[in-house]
């Protein structure tokens, strides 16, 4: 095998520069903060949209293997019961969300020891750059496009679904060939463009462009804004509930309950990002753990308040479809005001997700340009605004303009797929560590290695395999891209390269 894919940045000199004194960043996090830092990045659409086609499943056109659960076709083989389409969980969507925290709770303490390992600010890729080598680090970055953008896809189709309801309750309607997708599993392609889902996230890379920011403060105003839309909902509306729309429980079994949690785990995407936060914590061993745990069982208790109400005012098949389920739900029992109001909720709760992941994004492409793997442009500064506008920019038409294209169900599970995978690879990376570098310090260490780790890679790759098969087929074309690009361009441009003899 050529040593050259396994290069690793030098993890001392790394660590050095961040124990730079101009460079140290101060450590000031408790568990609290990093427990209101993961909230607010876990919150975004996938509760408001997600839940209801979940629990109602899809029905698609023409039956066929490809739209069935892959884990069901190796079960069943031709057989298998989602070949005509994929199978709801119905009101034991609320078990789902419950079984997906505990994945994610798995994934997030082998994240906390990587991230500990290497206390510099940075994502999966940094890390794994500097232990695991460069081949495995592109795959993660290269993954992690697929998670922060993809996912911002899906967030920017489910934005536009609420603004439509919302602007339903004052009467007007949008042509649905501006407000509907292209491509739907359901009608398939149409000469259709989400144009709202488009124009909002070019107009947030607009404001990253130019130097805005979510303060700190604005961004505790939209966490609150989105949690009292969740409390309200859950208050409100549970007094609609009649114990006859939970029956049956679970349509479709255990499959149904798994198929339903691999699209739920977008809702909870986005906890790794209290991980990144390492080298700010006061308390790295107690409060990291602590704050991916609390803000995760936090987030469950809600989505599950969530799931139980939603499907206990509305009889979960209606939302076969439904990008805004909440909404419909509230219009159907005639709660409209409320509806209007837990929408603004939803849509403030969104941007930030929208802006936060959209800033993300281009600083993961700025980080991988300055290593060398993809062109120098992508780390370009603007002179005044002093700003990645090139990657930022790019940004947003890699996301706007597929968000007007695709339907949230197409996106959100190919967001899935690839961050399940990315939590593969870091458990992975966690035990092959322990192995080669045992003595190197860990600020926290995940306990019950290799247990731990191994429930992780399990339990992620039986979610994995709760997707469809033509969710599969799309992430390995994804996955051949980006292994062309990397053969064909990086690894001759990596700046780990030795420097030309003069
Ligand atoms: N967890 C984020 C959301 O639900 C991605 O929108």
């Amino acid at each position: 095998m050529d040593p050259q894919l396994f290069r690793c940045k030098n993890i001392d000199q790394l660590i050095a520069d961040a124990e730079h004194p101009e460079r140290r960043l101060k450590k000031t996090l408790g568990w609290i903060s990093l427990t209101a830092l993961g909230i607010g990045a876990i919150i975004g659409t996938g509760i408001f949209v997600l839940t209801g086609t979940a629990a109602a499943g899809e029905e698609v056109l023409v039956p066929s293997l490809m739209k069935a659960p892959v884990l069901d076709v190796l079960l069943h083989g031709s057989h298998a019961l989602g070949a005509a389409g994929r199978p709801g969980a119905g009101p034991a969507i609320a078990i789902s969300f419950f079984m997906v925290a505990v994945v994610c709770g798995f994934a997030g303490l082998c994240y906390a020891e990587l991230a500990s390992m290497i206390p510099i600010a940075g994502s999966a890729y940094t890390y794994t750059y500097a232990t695991m080598g460069e081949l495995v680090a592109w795959i993660i970055g290269w993954d992690l496009i697929l998670e922060y953008a993809v996912s911002n896809m899906a967030v920017a189709v489910g934005f536009s679904a609420y603004v439509n309801s919302l602007l339903g309750t004052f009467g007007i309607q949008l042509p649905e060939t501006l407000s509907t997708p292209a491509y739907q599993p359901g009608t398939g392609w149409l000469p259709h463009f989400n144009l709202i889902g488009f124009l909002i996230v070019m107009l947030l890379t607009v404001l990253l462009v130019t130097g805005i920011k979510e303060s700190a403060t604005s961004n505790s105003i939209m966490v609150g804004v989105k949690l009292v839309a969740i409390f309200v909902f859950i208050l409100f509306a549970s007094k609609y509930i009649k114990p006859i729309n939970w029956k049956p429980f679970a349509p479709n079994g255990f499959q149904g309950i798994l198929t339903g949690g691999a699209i739920v785990f977008f809702s909870y995407i986005g906890f790794d990002s209290v991980s990144t936060a390492a080298e700010e914590c006061r308390n790295p061993k107690r409060d990291l753990p602590l704050g991916i745990m609390t803000s995760l069982l936090i987030c469950a208790a809600l989505y599950v308040g969530v799931a139980v109400v939603l499907t206990g005012i509305q009889p979960y098949h209606i939302f076969k479809g439904d990008a805004a389920p909440v909404a419909t739900a509230l219009h159907n029992i005639g709660l409209d005001r409320l509806q209007r109001w837990v929408t603004i909720g939803a849509l403030m709760g969104m941007i930030s997700s929208l802006l936060v992941y959209q800033y993300g994004q281009a600083r993961v492409w700025f980080a991988m340009s300055r290593d060398g793997l993809l062109p120098s442009a992508f780390s370009k500064v603007h002179a005044r605004f002093r700003t990645p506008h090139f990657a930022t920019w790019i940004a947003g038409f890699v996301v706007g303009i597929p968000a007007g294209i695709f339907d949230i169900g197409t996106l959100a599970d190919l967001s899935n797929i690839g961050t399940l995978f990315a939590f593969v690879l870091v458990a992975i990376a966690v035990l092959v560590l322990r192995k080669t570098q045992p003595d190197r310090a860990r600020g926290f260490r995940v306990p019950l290695v290799p247990l731990l780790p191994w429930l992780s890679i399990v339990t992620c790759v039986l979610l994995m395999a709760s997707l469809t098969l033509e969710n599969w087929i799309r992430f390995f074309v994804w996955l051949i891209i980006g292994l062309v690009i990397y053969f064909a361009y990086s690894r001759h441009r990596s700046a780990l390269n030795p420097a030309p003899k003069v």
